[in-house]
C-alpha cells in the first residue's frame, strides 16, 4: 500500500488537501480543498512523516491513498446520500448554524443524524487502520465530532487530539441539538481538545457540567467512565505560515501583480477588498449595505474608490447558501447599476478561486480589508492580510466576532450589525493618517509572526502529550470499557433521551 503501513501521526479531517475533479473531457486534476483548516494544516503537515485521513470531494469510490508532499493521503469514500445527509445535511445545516449564533435556522433531521453516525464511523476505522501503536490522532472539526470516541473504542493505545476549528456555542444554542449527548461523549474520547478562544472552550466545559451533569474544574472535565478520565479543553488559536507568506508576498512577481491589479481597477485613490467563502456567517450582505449607503450618502464614489468582492464558492447545493449567493449578487447588480460608470465599476464581484500568488497580490494591492463576519471561529484572511502588507500599507477592519479581533484588536475593529458604526470605520480606515496605520500595521505583523501556524500546531501537540492518556486507575482495579454512566440529575438540564 504506501511506503510504511501504519504511521505516527495521524490527521483526521473531512476533506483532504486536495479535492478530485473530474474535468469534462475525463481527465482527473486535484485541486486544493477551499478554507481556513486545509490552508493551516497543510502548512503543518508539510515535511511531516504523517497520514491525512479524509474525503477528496467527489461522490463515489475512494481514489487509492497516495503520497502528495511527504504526506500520505487516505480518501474515505462518501456516496451521494451521504453528501447529502452527513456533509450538506447533519454538519452543514444543523451542526454549522447552531455553532454560528443561528443566523440562519438550524434544520433537524433523524436520517442526517444516522447518516452522519456511519460516516463518523468509517473515518474512525479509516484513522485506526493508518495510525501505529502508540500513535498520536488528531482529528478536526464539528464533521468528525463522534471520532474521538469511536477511536478510543478501537484503539485504546493511541493518544486522541480534536481541535475545533470554528466557535463551540455556548449551551443555551448547543441544548437544542437532538444529539447534544452523543456529540458531548463523541468529544470526550480525546485526551486534548483544543478550540479557538477561551470562550468556546468555557463553552464545552460548561456543556458537560450542565447537559451531562459532570464534575468540571477550570479547564478540565472528569469523565464519569469506571475509571473516571480527566479530559481538558483549553484555547489554542489557529494561524497562518507566516514565513512563507509573507516571503511569497515580497517576491517582485508578486509585487508586480500588485501594482498590475490597481492600474487595471484604473488606479483607484481606495482600493476596497472582501475575501470570503460565499457564506452567509461572513457579514458580505452587512458589507455591501455599508458600501451602498456610503455610495448612496455621497461619502465615497467611483473612479477614486472601488471594492473588490472575492466570493469563493462554497457548499451551493444547500438552501441557505443558494439564498445568499441569489441575494448577493442582486445586491451587487444593483449597487453597479446604480452607482458605476463606464470603466469604474463600485463593485468587481468574483467567484473564483485563486492561486496563492494572486490572492498574495490582492491584499498587498487593497488599501482597506474588510473582515466583517457575524460570527467566525477565526479567519485567516484577516492574517493573511497583515502578513502580506511588509510595506506597513493598508488598514484592516475587523469584526469583533471573529477568533481575530482576539488576538488583532489595535485593527479598525466594528460590529457589523452596526451599519452606522461599520460605515464610520470604514470611513476612519480610509483617512486616518498613514503614519498613524503604518504604527497599527506594525503591531498587527508582531503579533502574527510570534504566533505562527507551527508554533500553534506545537502548542496544540504538547497540550495533548502533557494530558493523562490512561484512566486513573485505583490500585488493583482492572480497567473498564470507556461507557459513560448515566449523569447526574441535579441540573434542570441533565435527561436522558
Ligand atoms: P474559512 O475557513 O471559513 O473558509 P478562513 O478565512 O479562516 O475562512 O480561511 C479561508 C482560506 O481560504 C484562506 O487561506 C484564504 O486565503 C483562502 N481563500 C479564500 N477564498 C479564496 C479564493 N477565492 N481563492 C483562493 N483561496 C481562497
Ligand atoms: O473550519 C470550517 C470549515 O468547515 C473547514 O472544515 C473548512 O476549512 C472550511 O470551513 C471550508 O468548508 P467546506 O469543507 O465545507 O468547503
Amino acid at each position: 500500500m504506501s511506503k510504511h503501513e501504519t504511521f505516527d501521526l495521524v490527521i483526521a479531517a473531512n476533506r483532504l488537501p486536495v479535492d478530485r475533479v473530474v474535468q469534462p473531457d475525463g481527465t482527473v486534476e486535484w485541486h486544493r480543498s477551499p478554507g481556513g483548516l486545509v490552508t493551516a494544516m497543510d502548512s503543518v503537515m508539510r515535511g511531516r512523516d504523517g497520514a491525512w485521513v479524509g474525503w477528496a470531494g467527489e461522490a463515489g469510490e475512494a481514489p487509492e491513498p497516495f503520497e502528495e508532499a511527504g504526506m500520505w493521503l487516505h480518501p474515505v469514500p462518501l456516496d451521494a446520500d451521504e453528501i447529502a445527509q452527513y456533509y450538506e445535511g447533519l454538519s452543514n445545516d444543523t451542526l454549522w448554524p447552531i455553532y454560528h449564533d443561528v443566523i440562519v435556522p438550524a434544520r433537524f433531521h433523524r436520517a442526517w443524524w444516522r447518516v452522519y453516525r456511519t460516516v463518523n464511523e468509517r473515518f474512525a476505522d479509516a484513522v485506526s487502520k493508518v495510525a501505529a501503536e502508540g500513535a498520536t490522532v488528531w482529528i478536526h472539526d464539528y464533521q468528525l465530532q463522534l471520532v474521538p470516541a469511536l477511536v478510543r473504542e478501537r484503539r485504546p493505545d493511541v493518544k486522541i487530539g480534536w481541535f475545533n476549528h470554528i466557535p463551540f456555542p455556548p449551551v443555551e444554542l448547543f441544548a437544542q441539538l437532538p444529539w447534544r449527548q452523543q456529540i458531548l461523549e463523541g468529544l470526550l474520547g480525546a485526551d486534548y481538545l483544543g478550540f479557538q478562544r477561551v470562550a468556546d472552550a468555557g463553552n464545552f466545559v460548561r456543556a458537560c457540567r450542565q447537559l451531562l451533569g459532570l464534575t468540571t474544574k477550570g479547564e478540565v472535565v472528569t469523565t464519569s467512565s469506571q475509571p473516571a478520565r480527566q479530559v481538558r479543553a483549553s484555547a489554542v488559536p489557529i494561524s497562518i505560515d507566516y514565513a512563507e507568506l509573507e516571503a511569497l508576498s515580497r517576491t517582485p512577481e508578486v509585487r508586480a501583480r500588485a501594482k498590475e491589479i490597481r492600474a487595471s481597477l484604473g488606479n483607484p485613490k481606495t482600493l476596497l477588498l472582501g475575501v470570503d467563502r460565499l457564506d452567509y456567517t461572513k457579514g458580505i450582505r452587512h458589507r455591501l449595505k455599508a458600501y451602498e449607503e456610503l455610495l448612496a450618502d455621497g461619502k465615497i464614489a467611483p473612479p477614486d474608490i472601488t471594492f473588490v468582492q472575492v466570493a469563493t464558492p462554497s457548499r451551493e447545493r444547500v438552501d441557505a447558501y443558494k439564498r445568499l449567493r441569489t441575494e448577493i449578487e442582486t445586491t451587487v447588480g444593483r449597487i453597479n447599476g446604480m452607482y458605476s460608470g463606464i470603466g469604474a465599476a463600485a463593485v468587481h464581484y468574483l467567484h473564483h478561486s485563486y492561486p496563492r500568488e494572486e490572492m498574495a497580490a490582492l491584499f498587498l494591492a487593497a488599501d482597506v480589508m474588510l473582515v466583517t463576519p457575524l460570527r467566525d471561529g477565526m479567519n485567516l484572511v484577516a492574517k493573511e492580510y497583515v502578513t502580506c502588507r511588509h510595506d506597513l500599507g493598508g488598514a484592516l477592519v475587523l469584526s469583533e466576532f471573529t477568533g481575530a479581533y482576539h488576538e488583532l484588536h489595535q485593527a479598525f475593529v466594528c460590529n457589523p450589525h452596526d451599519i452606522e458604526g461599520l460605515k464610520n470605520t470604514i470611513l476612519r480606515a480610509i483617512q486616518t493618517d498613514p503614519k498613524d496605520k503604518r504604527r497599527i500595521m506594525r503591531s498587527l505583523r508582531r503579533r502574527i509572526a510570534n504566533h505562527d501556524v507551527q508554533q500553534w500546531a506545537s502548542r496544540f501537540l504538547a497540550n495533548l502529550d502533557a494530558a493523562p492518556h490512561k484512566p486513573r486507575r485505583k490500585a488493583g482495579e482492572e480497567a473498564q470499557p470507556d461507557a459513560q454512566a448515566p449523569p447526574a440529575t441535579d441540573s434542570p438540564l441533565v435527561h436522558r433521551s
